[in-house]
C-alpha cells in the first residue's frame, strides 16, 4: 500500500484528480470506479477543468458507480444519480451510455444487484477504482461485519452512515437507510485503488487501515491484501 501525505483537501484533490486525468489520456479504453460524498467532490472539479482544458476526448471513458440509496429515484436531487450528473457527467463530454449507477427505485432489488454484477462483468472489470471511508472503515456502502467475499448486494445502512450522510437531506429521517452497493470481493477485483482521505474525523478509521489486523469488523483492512493501493491522505487524517 503506498501512501501519499499531502498538506490538505485541496492538494489531495489535485493530486487525486491527476491520477485519474492520466489514466484517462494513457488509456485506450478505461474502465472508472467512482465514488460519491464529499471526499472526491473537489477532485471532480480540478478533473473537469483539466479534461475540458484539454479537450479531451471520452468516447473511450467508461464508468461505474459505487453505491445507490435504495428508494431513490434517480432523479431525487440526493441520489447519486443527481450528484454525479452535477458534479461531473453533465459537465464533461462522457456519453451518457458509458456511465453506469445503480437503481435504487429498482421494482426487484435482487434482480438489479444481479444486473449491476453483470454489467461490471461485461465492462470487463474496473481499471481504476476510486474509493473515500466512512468513520467506522465502511467503503462503499459495505458497513462493518460485511463478508469479504461479498458481490452487489442490498445493505442496511449503519446508524453512524445515516446520521454522517444526514448532512445531505433537509432532516435525517429523509436519509435511505438501505443502499445498493459494489461488495467488498467486486471493489478488490479492481486492477487499482486510489482512496482519498481527508480530515480528523477520518483519522482513526485510516490509522486502523494501514495498521490493524485485517478483519470484517473494519472492512477497509481488506485493502492490505489489494496489490495495488495508493492512499491519498492530508495532514489531518494522518495525524
Ligand atoms: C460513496 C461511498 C462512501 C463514502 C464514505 C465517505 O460513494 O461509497 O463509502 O466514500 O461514506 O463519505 P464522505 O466522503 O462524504 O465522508
Amino acid at each position: 500500500m503506498k501512501i501519499v501525505h499531502v498538506e490538505n483537501y485541496d492538494e489531495m484533490s489535485m493530486r487525486a484528480a491527476r491520477t485519474v486525468f492520466n489514466k484517462i489520456v494513457e488509456s485506450e479504453r478505461v474502465v472508472l470506479g467512482l465514488a460519491t460524498g464529499s471526499t472526491p467532490e473537489k477532485m471532480y472539479d480540478y478533473l473537469v477543468d483539466m479534461l475540458n482544458k484539454n479537450k479531451v476526448d471520452l468516447s473511450h471513458v467508461y464508468t461505474i458507480n459505487l453505491d445507490e440509496y435504495v428508494g431513490l429515484g434517480n432523479d431525487h436531487p440526493q441520489s447519486y444519480h443527481q450528484y454525479m450528473n452535477r458534479i461531473f457527467f453533465d459537465r464533461v463530454p462522457i456519453p451518457k451510455d458509458h456511465t453506469f449507477i445503480p437503481h435504487g427505485d429498482a421494482p426487484d432489488l435482487e434482480a438489479e444487484v444481479e444486473r449491476y454484477e453483470q454489467v461490471i462483468e461485461e465492462l470487463g472489470g474496473v481499471d481504476l477504482q476510486v474509493l473515500g471511508i466512512g468513520r467506522n472503515g465502511h467503503i462503499a456502502f459495505n458497513e462493518p461485519g460485511t463478508p469479504f467475499d461479498s458481490r452487489t448486494h442490498v445493505v442496511d445502512l449503519a446508524e453512524t452512515t445515516v446520521n454522517d450522510n444526514a448532512r445531505f437531506f433537509d432532516t435525517v429521517e429523509e436519509v435511505p437507510r438501505q443502499a445498493i452497493t459494489m461488495g467488498l470481493d467486486t471493489i478488490m477485483s479492481a486492477k487499482s485503488i486510489l482512496l482519498l482521505v481527508s480530515g480528523d474525523e477520518k483519522e482513526e478509521a485510516l490509522a486502523c487501515m494501514i495498521d490493524c489486523e485485517v478483519s470484517e469488523e473494519l472492512p477497509a483492512t481488506i485493502l492490505q491484501r489489494h496489490h495495488d493501493v495508493t492512499v491519498i491522505a492530508d495532514d489531518e487524517a494522518l495525524e
